[in-house]
């Protein structure tokens, strides 16, 4: 019995991780077995990897060496926690993935989409089978991101025309791979991107077993 490898990508402030957190709790009220993780992170040796790509100077890192180490902390998460309750069955919701580097990676820095898209075959070779892009306007997300104020805000200090560059890029990518995304509007009510989620999820679900 195989289970199901499902992330949700979208710009900082969308809403994302609360929106998988939901669906994570819906799953499970459901009688299902469901894995709820993140990136950068999701196991012991990738939490230490997020930490120093998260915090500290902005210009600590190379761009190249920041897919580095995106990279080996997905290594780690892929081969210790999705992988393994992958094959048990398990229903995982991963918080971001390699579609998160193909962006923030990608492009935030220059041109570097196909430096991540060679890494990525080369040592995760593994693509969720499905992605809900949850869908946001940057300037509310961005508000919404500023005012958590955390550690972590490197990546949040980007400002508006990176995250208007970010959502575009997203958006292309749901075409690019049409086959295993899907869009949510995230502007909607709360409880409304949660049933839209639910819904398009478990339809998922119910045609793949
Ligand atoms: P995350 O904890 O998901 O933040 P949020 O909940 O605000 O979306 O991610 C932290 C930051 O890390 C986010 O700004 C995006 C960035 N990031 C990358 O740049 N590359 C990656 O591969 C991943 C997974 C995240």
């Amino acid at each position: 019995m195989s289970g199901h490898f499902i992330t949700f990508e979208g710009i900082d402030g969308s809403g994302k991780s609360t929106q998988a957190k939901r669906l994570a709790e819906r799953l499970r009220a459901d009688g299902r077995d469901v894995v709820l993780t993140r990136e950068p992170g999701g196991s012991v040796g990738a939490e230490e990897i997020r930490a120093l790509v998260l915090e500290g100077d902005p210009d600590r890192w190379s761009a190249e060496t920041e897919i580095l180490l995106f990279t080996a902390a997905r290594r780690d998460h892929l081969e210790r926690t999705i992988l393994p309750a992958v094959a048990a069955g398990k229903i995982v919701i991963c918080d971001r993935f390699a579609d998160s580097t193909r962006m923030y990676q990608g492009l935030s820095r220059g041109d570097l989409r196909g430096i991540v898209d060679q890494l990525h075959s080369l040592m995760i070779g593994r693509d969720p089978d499905l992605t809900v892009l949850i869908d946001m306007d940057p300037a509310t997300g961005l508000s919404r991101a500023k005012s958590r104020q955390t550690a972590e805000e490197r990546f949040e200090d980007f400002g508006q025309a990176l995250q208007e560059q970010m959502r575009k890029g997203f958006l292309d990518l749901s075409r690019e791979y049409a086959d295993r995304f899907r869009v949510i509007d995230g502007a909607q009510d709360m409880d409304r991107v949660s049933d839209a989620v639910y819904a398009t999820v478990t339809q998922y679900i119910e045609a793949t077993t």
